[in-house]
């Protein structure tokens, strides 16, 4: 626009989705009948979106990822009532990342997105250097939201879910099951995004090849780490290369996922396996770039230049011993300051941990260095039973002692049932 400002409207709406032949389930979507449009912009770009609720009742939209004041942030205190219109408008500055937005109504979370609101939020960094990533937007650098749901026999979504809510057995990509990519390249980027409400997966390739993870949940990770596997709980994001052949087909596949020393009792879908999407190579691929061995040098955050150190216990559906309360402010961060979060899942079962506003670094784990795969910006982390996670985060630019940001279990049932607490930055 002429005034610098990057504009987007959303609307929430019902619809319906095919997501078996024949059968036409009820779903809500962004500008459409499931999921929504792939929004885009630079950083230090002005951003402002007009976010409509055409559905029966209250929503919200939440920037997953995005460093932007609280009152933009789309969390439980910035409801939009049915038929309202609400316009957060921020400044993108951050590094490049794949980030999504989805609803985050208070105690309401999980269904909304269960029933299909969600969609990606790209970022771009024009200053950053070429580090030969495949960049053709829905050619070589596909962006791939998985998710799981269970249908009753009448088509209609199953809401019912256990310990973590809905483990579904119907798995689409990009909202279809049983979906196949072309592939035209001799390497394609797939930015994964685990948009699921409860179910972990470990994504890997039925013939098990080596592929490049390229970048976490908040961008580029500091060299390209070779795997065969990336586990990512609900919310959490991994970019990868995957090198192709031509006219071979492989297919994307959660393999049973290691989830820790989770109680007998509780599976969560550990023995689970499912094909998420199909690469199908053309006959003859063009060419792509290497990717390079470093694809940035991420600014350091270290323990020696912590402020504060705050301890956090999950359990049950509790932090600290305590259930979320809209009217409670948990913690009270000094803007400027770099502090320590020390979290211990302190459970039999798994969570995971998503902190608003900031990205952070995992430290250490029970002590220990966090594999090469977390060693880039977080925002959600994975909680192991039984263990403790050091994260180290800094928080800049935006104070308002008024209105909070969130840090919740993104098991989006358990959030949903308390497990979420309240900090505001001053
Ligand atoms: Cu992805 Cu507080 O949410
Ligand atoms: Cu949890």
């Amino acid at each position: 626009a002429a005034d610098g400002t990057r504009t987007f409207r959303l609307t929430a709406q019902e619809g319906t989705t095919r997501f078996l032949d024949g059968i036409e389930t009820p779903t809500w979507g962004f500008d459409g009948d499931l999921l929504g449009p792939t929004l885009r912009a630079s950083r230090g770009e002005q951003v402002a979106v007009e976010v409509r609720n055409e559905l029966p009742e209250p929503t919200s939209v939440h920037w997953h990822g995005m460093h932007l004041p609280a009152a933009m942030d789309g969390g439980p205190h910035q409801p939009v009532d049915p038929g309202e219109v609400w316009r957060p408008t921020w400044r993108v500055d951050q590094p490049a990342a794949t980030l999504w937005y989805h609803p985050h109504p208070h105690g309401r979370t999980e269904e909304h997105v269960y029933r299909g609101l969600a969609g990606f939020f790209l970022l771009d960094d024009p200053a950053a250097p070429d580090v030969g990533l495949p960049h053709a937007y829905g050619v070589d650098d596909v962006p791939v939201v998985v998710q799981d749901r269970n249908l009753d026999d009448d088509g209609t979504l199953d809401l019912d879910g256990g310990e973590v809510g809905v483990l579904g057995s119907l798995v689409t990509a990009n909202g279809v099951h049983g979906g196949h990519l072309t592939v035209t390249t001799e390497r394609v980027r797939l930015r994964l995004l685990n948009g699921s409400t409860g179910r972990t997966y470990a994504f890997g390739f039925t013939d098990d090849r080596t592929f490049l993870q390229v970048a976490s949940d908040g961008g580029l990770l500091p060299s390209p780490v070779e795997a065969t596997r990336v586990r990512l709980s609900p919310g959490e994001r991994a970019e990868i290369v995957v090198t192709m052949t031509p006219g071979e087909t492989v297919r994307l596949r959660s393999f049973r996922p290691d989830l820790g020393r989770v109680a007998a009792g509780f599976a969560m879908g550990a023995n689970d396996e499912f094909d998420v999407l199909e690469l199908r190579a053309a006959d003859a691929l063009a060419a792509s770039p290497e990717v390079a061995d470093v694809l940035t040098t991420l600014e350091p955050l270290r323990e020696a230049d912590a402020d504060v150190t705050r301890t956090f216990s999950v359990a049950g559906r509790e932090i600290n011993g305590r259930r979320m309360d809209m009217s409670r402010i948990d913690e009270t961060v000094e803007v400027g300051a770099t502090e320590i979060w020390e979290v211990r899942n302190d459970d039999a079962v798994p969570h995971n941990l998503h902190v608003h506003d900031v990205q952070l670094r995992v430290l250490d784990i029970d002590g220990g260095a966090p594999p090469a795969a977390l060693g880039g910006p977080k925002d959600t982390v994975y909680l192991e039973p039984r263990r403790t996670y050091r994260l180290i985060m800094r928080f800049e630019d935006y104070t308002d002692p008024a209105v909070p940001y969130m840090v919740h279990c993104h098991l989006l049932l358990h959030e949903d049932e308390g497990l979420m607490a309240q900090f505001v930055v001053v």
